[in-house]
């Protein structure tokens, strides 16, 4: 499709989800696995995405912040942005970041970055929770807050695919949603965590912090049904992620046609079959630390 095969073209770099359905409440989310500093900045924020989610952030064993991506030409781009509650990352890297929400043209509204589990991330997350709590004094709090500060963050997303450690997770997303940010998730598998999770998260007090759920239905996920999850997490509206191939990794993937045919299967199940409007494709890059076969 027209809009698809643009995105392939001007953002080959990069993951990408989009919604085949359009809809003023519906996220169209893109993930960023090229470096922001050498992506097309007008590509990402006029070419109809409402999200961008830029992959990703790290911990250290201390608690400071890194931002890991992947350059022009699939170096690695390891970027320290925090450290003891301070923002180090630069006014380069931030001022872009800023830009997505701010440029005169700009379709983007609201900034993500991710969290990964095959970093120590969420081992480190868990670890800080037990020894420090998420308190206003604690390294998570000082520095998850000079992070949205400096990068005018909307939302983390958890894409943690091997520790969930419940405790920690339902502690962490609260310690953000005091912070002002939302908070959404990227499963493949593990309903039962997620629908814990998501029960837990969410309270009275702030109901919508859990807001988005990007479902993977690629690799590890190839087998899931975004109706069965809608269902298994009360009826939350499910945003499928596609993996559409692209220049820089040819091989694998699915193509923008095919991922448009499959969202468009879903959307004839129509409500019945529960589906959310945020059927969503994406497509990357060949990116460093992920498993080839793997998830992202
Ligand atoms: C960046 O993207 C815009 C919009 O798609 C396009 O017109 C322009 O040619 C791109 N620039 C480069 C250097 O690729």
């Amino acid at each position: 499709m027209h809009l698809l095969n643009n995105m392939r073209a001007a953002l080959a770099c990069i993951l990408l989800l989009g919604t085949a359905v359009v809809s003023a409440a519906a996220p169209k989310t893109m993930f960023l696995f090229k470096d922001v500093l050498q992506s097309n900045t007008t590509a990402l924020t006029t070419s109809g995405f409402n999200t961008l989610l830029i992959f990703r952030i790290g911990l250290t064993d201390a608690g400071d912040l890194v931002y890991y991506s992947t350059g022009d030409a699939g170096e690695a781009v390891d970027a320290p942005v925090v450290s003891d509650g301070v923002y180090t990352g630069g006014s380069a890297l931030s001022d872009k970041i800023r830009s997505f929400k701010t440029l005169p043209a700009t379709l983007v509204d609201r900034v993500e970055v991710s969290l990964v589990s095959h970093d120590t991330t969420f081992q480190i997350i868990r670890d800080l929770v037990a020894s420090e709590g998420t308190g206003p004094e604690s390294t998570l709090y000082r520095n998850f807050a000079a992070l949205r500060s400096a990068w005018s963050l909307d939302a983390l997303n958890n894409d943690d695919e091997g520790v969930y450690d419940l405790a920690s997770t339902v502690a962490f997303a609260q310690m953000l949603g005091g912070l002002g940010l939302k908070y959404t998730i990227a499963p493949y598998t593990n309903r039962a965590f997620w629908a814990d999770a998501l029960s837990r998260i969410n309270t009275d007090s702030n109901s919508q912090l859990l807001d988005h759920v990007y479902l993977q239905v690629y690799d590890g996920g190839a087998g899931n049904d975004p109706a069965s999850w809608k269902s298994a997490l009360g009826g939350m509206k499910i945003a499928p992620v596609e993996w559409v191939v692209n220049d820089a990794k040819p091989y694998e993937g699915t193509s923008p046609d095919a991922a448009r045919a499959e969202f468009a299967e879903w959307f004839a199940g129509g409500p019945s079959r529960g589906r959310g409007t945020g059927t969503t494709t994406t497509s990357r890059r060949w990116a460093r630390r992920t498993p080839s076969t793997g998830t992202c």
